[in-house]
């Protein structure tokens, strides 16, 4: 485990005599800024408990590849918009202009100091950051309709009151019919079918689930370009 035996200052000053680039999945987000600060070669964020914004740029990448455009077009996050994919997506719609609603329960809105930052960028890029309890108004002429598990890493000893304030939120048929005839249907993986998304939806015609899945792949490549200089 990242900074039991070795302190993470250290690991960060010894893997930058080994490597280019270091990537981490890290579990708390104060061990990435850390490894950033003593790291001599860039630090990527694989995944933290804060954000992640890796997925949240093969996201955009994949809406784009879908749409041809990004800016204007409304994306509804429905679950828990506290957790660390949904900070990312609020920071990445808001830089290119996208309209976002997040559709969660009380409780599992987006941090105030996220959504202000989200909304601050929103309306200088002309776009609309909106919360809502109901999940229905959150997906409303929605041209993308985004999920994730509703218990994220670290909530593990939540996850049973989780399972019992979640399922209005749950992304199945009835709530795609609230939405654009032709949305797109996303999910950061790895899914908890039966729970936040059905299996008629994740396999169903509107899923982009696993082409975004691939640009995961894609989007990382296109990071390390980007650090190493080599485009
Ligand atoms: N919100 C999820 C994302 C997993 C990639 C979690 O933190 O478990």
């Amino acid at each position: 485990k990242l900074g039991v035996r070795e302190s993470v200052a250290d690991v960060a000053r010894v893997l930058s005599r080994y490597v280019d680039v270091i990537m981490a999945r890290v579990f708390a987000h104060h061990d990435i800024e850390e490894l950033a600060r003593y790291s001599r070669v860039p630090v990527i964020n694989g995944l933290s408990d804060y954000n992640h914004p890796c997925q949240a740029l093969a996201d955009l990448f994949t809406i784009y590849e879908k749409r041809s455009e990004l800016q204007g077009l409304k994306l509804a996050y429905v679950g828990d918009g506290s957790n660390n994919v949904a900070t990312s997506l609020l920071f990445a719609a808001s830089k290119v202009g996208m309209h976002m609603s997040v559709g969660a329960p009380v409780g599992y809105q987006p941090h105030p100091a996220v959504l202000r930052l989200a909304q601050e960028e929103a309306a200088r890029q002309g776009s609309t950051i909106t919360v809502t309890p109901d999940p229905v108004e959150a997906v409303r002429g929605a041209d993308v309709i985004y999920t994730d598990v509703w218990t994220s890493m670290g909530q593990e000893e939540e996850a049973e009151i989780r399972r019992r304030i979640f399922p209005p939120y749950q992304v199945n048929s009835a709530l795609l019919a609230q939405a654009s005839p032709d949305v797109i249907v996303m999910h950061c993986l790895p899914a908890h079918r039966g729970e936040e998304i059905t299996d008629e939806v994740m396999d169903g015609p509107h899923s982009v689930v696993f082409d975004q899945a691939e640009n995961r792949l894609h989007a990382q490549k296109a990071v390390l370009v980007a650090l190493l200089g080599k485009g």
